[in-house]
């Protein structure tokens, strides 16, 4: 199928390269002039395991171009994902003016195009977002075009496997043709058995990627209160997660407790649907303070790290990872970022290492903090090193190397990555989140 990707961001970059993986021709296109040319290049400007090759191979099959000529895309595609970014306005509603713009392209270009054509929504807008496009693309006068809500929810860090083999796929729009072109075009993910849900009203479809976020955000912010309290009682939460984990209807994923939540969706996600229910009249007090607890549970291990030492001046840390989880050098709401900020501002050093997020962390803090290059690196010297993100290779450290090489033997584990009886047999002191 002739398949049009708008925006060539984390979600149109592995959309892109898997419906070409799939055997469909795609274009992706991006206002962004200068990630085109530098993706056309073979080089894709972010991390994600996997992406990269898959992109390379798109290009070298010809099934995939990437072009920053918008209209060329709406021409192209028999369906058109709009994968654009919906970021949070100064107020915390979702800015989609992005979606919009698209909606207005697809209305002029598609208004001279007899062919029947979907725009379908994949990035996450709020509920009556598909309307207002519908309406847009109407009131233009344009024929034979369906508008369908089909938001992604693929993770960073595992991107292109959730893409090709999702939980399910939804599918929202009254109209039933628009939702069978759709459907047709996962016909590759379709190989294999996955659920699809369809809804007639867009507005559903809408709400299912804001209620599972904020379902999501809810079970972290639960479980970092939980530990909270268990700090008060030397109780273990590692524990008690793992037990009410096993309770069926629970689950034991989404049961870690840390540093809090970040990235580019849950916590814009949540701002949105909060100001979205306000804005006809329903205060969402419950999912308000879900994102409280977050902001709370960020500042909570300089809170410990206070405790512990007192003054802070001059004091230096190593924080071992800076992207808001592993995996990906996404630093978007990053709890590395209020942690640095609120060390600096009582007078801490940071030396930081990151396997991949260290080029646009310096695009946020600047020559405030010290960049290593390697883990060895950042720890040497310091007075205390903090987890902020689970890398893999910083579960594997052995820390008894370090004993004469630091000032201070002392670990905050903002991640709970360790046995702290490990690390205390290391000559270390552990810290963790809601351990005893
Ligand atoms: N990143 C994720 O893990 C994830 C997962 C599920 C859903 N989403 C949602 O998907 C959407 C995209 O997220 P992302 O992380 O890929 O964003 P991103 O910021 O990485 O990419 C967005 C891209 O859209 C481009 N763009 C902006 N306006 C445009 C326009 N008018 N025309 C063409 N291109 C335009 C930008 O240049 C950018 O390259 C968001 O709504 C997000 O909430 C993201």
């Amino acid at each position: 199928m002739q398949i049009s990707i708008i925006g060539a961001g984390y979600v149109g970059l592995v959309s892109a390269g898997c419906f070409a993986k799939l055997g469909d021709e795609v274009i992706c296109a991006d206002i962004n002039e200068q990630k085109i040319n530098q993706i056309t290049q073979g080089n894709v400007p972010i991390y994600e395991p996997g992406l990269e090759e898959l992109i390379k191979e798109g290009i070298e099959k010809e099934r995939l171009k990437f072009t920053s000529d918008i209209s060329e895309a709406i021409k192209h595609g028999d369906v058109i994902f709009t994968c654009v970014g919906t970021p949070s306005n100064s107020d915390g509603s979702a800015d989609i003016s992005a979606v919009l713009s698209v909606a207005e392209h697809f209305a002029d270009i598609k208004r001279s195009i007899s062919k029947y054509k979907v725009l379908v929504l994949k990035s996450t807008v709020p509920p009556g977002t598909a309307r207002t496009c519908y309406k847009i693309i109407k009131s233009k006068n344009v024929k034979a075009f369906g508008i369908v809500s089909n938001p992604e929810f693929l993770k960073e860090g595992s991107a292109i496997q959730d893409f090709m083999k999702p939980d399910r796929i939804i599918v929202g729009s009254p109209s039933k043709k628009a939702r069978k072109k759709v459907i047709e075009a996962y016909h590759g993910v379709l190989r294999i058995y996955v659920p699809i849900i369809e809804t007639e009203n867009w507005e559903t479809a809408e709400l299912i990627k804001y209620a599972n976020n904020a379902f999501l955000a809810t079970k972290i912010s639960f479980i970092n209160e939980m530990a909270n309290i268990a700090e008060q009682f030397n109780a273990d939460i590692e524990t008690i997660a793992a037990a009410i984990g096993l309770d069926y209807r629970i689950n034991p994923r989404f049961l870690h407790p840390g540093v809090g939540f970040g990235g580019s969706c849950l916590p814009k996600d949540l701002r949105a649907i909060i100001k979205r229910a306000e804005q006809r009249g329903y205060q969402a007090s419950f999912l308000r303070e879900v994102l409280e607890t977050n902001e709370r549970q960020k500042k909570h291990i300089v809170e410990k790290i206070k405790q512990v030492y007192g003054s802070l001046q001059g004091k230096v840390f190593a924080i071992l990872g800076l992207s808001f989880k592993p995996k990906t050098d996404d630093m978007r709401e990053a709890p590395s970022i209020i942690i640095i900020n609120e060390l600096l501002a009582l007078g801490a050093r940071i030396k930081a290492y990151d396997p991949k997020a260290i080029p646009n962390a310096k695009k946020i803090f600047k020559n405030k903090i010290e960049y290593c290059s390697s883990i060895d690196k950042a720890i040497t010297g310091s007075n205390g090193i903090i987890i902020v993100t689970e890398w893999d290779e910083f579960r594997d450290i052995d820390y008894s190397k370090f004993v004469d090489k630091v000032a201070d033997r002392r670990i905050f584990d903002g991640r709970n990555i360790y046995d702290p009886k490990q690390i205390k047999r290391q000559g270390f002191k552990y810290y963790g989140i809601g351990r005893a």
